[in-house]
């Protein structure tokens, strides 16, 4: 548990409100110690234990740590002082310099989970900007470790970069599963087939990589030479690797460009 005052500005939302719940559900805020806000006024979470506001800089002033959780087009319109506090930023695009300039902040880190937040399986890598005392990001990491893994990382380029990958969360197995089960329903399979058939690779085979080293897992299958190895060499065979790479690229140019309104 933490003594600090955690603030979540926009803490209802789908990242905001997911942490919001699992530092709660955790214990590693004390309720009287979590303030939300948004501008609608109203959530759920206040009947567990948040204390919630419309008033940001009022949520400023009452929190030594604050996460901005607002989609990155709300943020300008923010318009908080942030002097003396850290800031912790979830959005994407927009850079410790510009975080700094708009809200004076003393630290900054900017974090990137996912949508898995949600069932406490994000991974979220965090940047922070020089000044960041070793208590803070030791607070930093336990607070994304409510919600699945985390890990620090040196450089904010990485951070643009893998929004473009974790932070896309189950966009690429979606799309995975919606092309498998496309292609099997064009090829005449029942459509209710095709759709269990996919979602059983994407969701319950992929658990098998939790304990298994993806890339042995390939090489055993093509060393068959059999079925398996046979679309597997298809798909590598139609550049799906540089595929992937265009799709990161693409992502991360957006990130690296900025979101902001
Ligand atoms: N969703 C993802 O998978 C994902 C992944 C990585 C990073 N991110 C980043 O996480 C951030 C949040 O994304 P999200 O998907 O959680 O968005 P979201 O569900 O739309 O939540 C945004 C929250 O902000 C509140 N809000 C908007 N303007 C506000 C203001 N002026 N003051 C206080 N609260 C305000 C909204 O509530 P009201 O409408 O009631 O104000 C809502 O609770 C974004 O910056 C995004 O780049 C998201």
């Amino acid at each position: 548990m933490i003594n600090e005052t955690l603030g979540i500005i926009g803490g209802t939302g789908w990242l905001g409100g997911a942490i919001a719940k699992a530092t709660l559900a955790k214990g590693l805020v004390p309720a009287g110690n979590l303030m939300i806000s948004n501008r609608s006024g109203n959530h759920p979470l206040a009947q567990q234990g948040a204390r919630l506001v419309t008033d940001n800089q009022d949520l400023v002033d009452r929190s030594d740590v604050v996460i901005i959780a607002v989609r990155p087009e709300h943020f300008a319109s923010l318009g908080i002082d942030a002097t003396g506090k850290t800031l912790i930023s979830l959005m994407a695009g927009i850079t410790v310099q510009s975080i700094t300039a708009q809200t004076s902040a003393s630290a900054v880190v900017r974090a990137m989970p996912n949508a898995a937040v949600e069932i406490g399986q994000s991974f979220t890598p965090w940047y922070c900007s020089g000044g960041v005392e070793a208590t803070t990001k030791s607070l930093v990491q336990r607070l994304f470790e409510c919600v699945g893994t985390a890990a620090e990382v040196q450089e904010e380029d990485f951070i643009d970069y893998l929004s473009a990958l974790s932070g896309t969360g189950p966009a690429f197995p979606a799309l995975l599963m919606t092309a498998l089960a496309n292609q099997a329903t064009a090829a005449g399979i029942p459509g209710d087939i095709a759709q269990l058939a996919a979602k059983n690779v994407v969701i319950n085979n992929s658990q098998l990589l939790a304990s298994r080293d993806a890339q042995q897992m390939i090489d055993a299958l093509v060393a068959y030479r059999g079925v398996t190895a046979a679309a597997l060499l298809a798909m590598t065979e139609g550049h799906f690797e540089e595929q992937v790479a265009r799709a990161l690229q693409a992502g991360a140019s957006v990130a690296r460009k900025g979101l902001q309104a």
